[in-house]
């Protein structure tokens, strides 16, 4: 939170895709940014324990090809930590392709000067992504420090800009 500069940055809107527990966007709530999670409701563990910590989120199941759902609003941030919703550890794991149209419709969601802070979740060989789609993440314009891969303001180019080979 203190990397994404969340701290001391004006109150923002916040969605928290895959937001687990909810404490991420429990912090950013005392800290008065608006907030909202979008996660599956499989565990009672994260229903309960984001009803606990009061968290408003939207349930809904993150899949290749397939819009996020309607939002109220556009955010100034979106994250999400410790992605599993690219079919993490299968032999479905997202390539180019999924990850080409879930920042295109991620984009939509974003208010002007809006960013994009994804943290991926290690593969069974160790890594975070193949050069293949560490190719495809930098030529959509991201910053990537290991495991995260972050659209700064300004950054996340439409695919129309940068297409990638389907
Ligand atoms: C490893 S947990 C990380 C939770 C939280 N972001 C954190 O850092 O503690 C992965 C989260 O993603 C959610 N998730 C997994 N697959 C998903 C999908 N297809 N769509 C939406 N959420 C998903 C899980 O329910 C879980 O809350």
């Amino acid at each position: 939170m203190r990397e994404l500069g969340a701290d001391y940055s004006p109150r923002s809107r916040i969605l928290d895709l895959g937001c687990g527990a909810g404490y991420f966007l429990y912090i950013n709530k005392l800290l008065g940014h608006e907030i909202l999670g979008l996660d599956l409701d499989d565990l009672p563990m994260f229903r309960e324990l984001t009803e606990l910590l009061q968290i408003p989120r939207t349930i809904a199941r993150i899949e290749a090809f397939q819009p996020l759902p309607k939002f109220d609003r556009k955010f100034d941030i979106i994250t999400a930590y410790l992605i599993c919703f690219n079919n993490h550890k299968s032999d479905k794991l997202w390539g180019p392709a999924e990850w080409d149209y879930f920042l295109s419709d991620a984009a939509g969601h974003l208010a002007r000067n809006g960013r994009l802070w994804l943290e991926l979740n290690r593969e069974y060989d160790g890594s975070y992504y193949t050069p293949e789609l560490k190719a495809f993440f930098e030529q959509r314009g991201a910053e990537l420090q290991s495991f995260r891969v972050i659209f700064n303001p300004g950054t996340l180019v439409p695919s129309e800009v940068a297409p990638v080979g389907r």
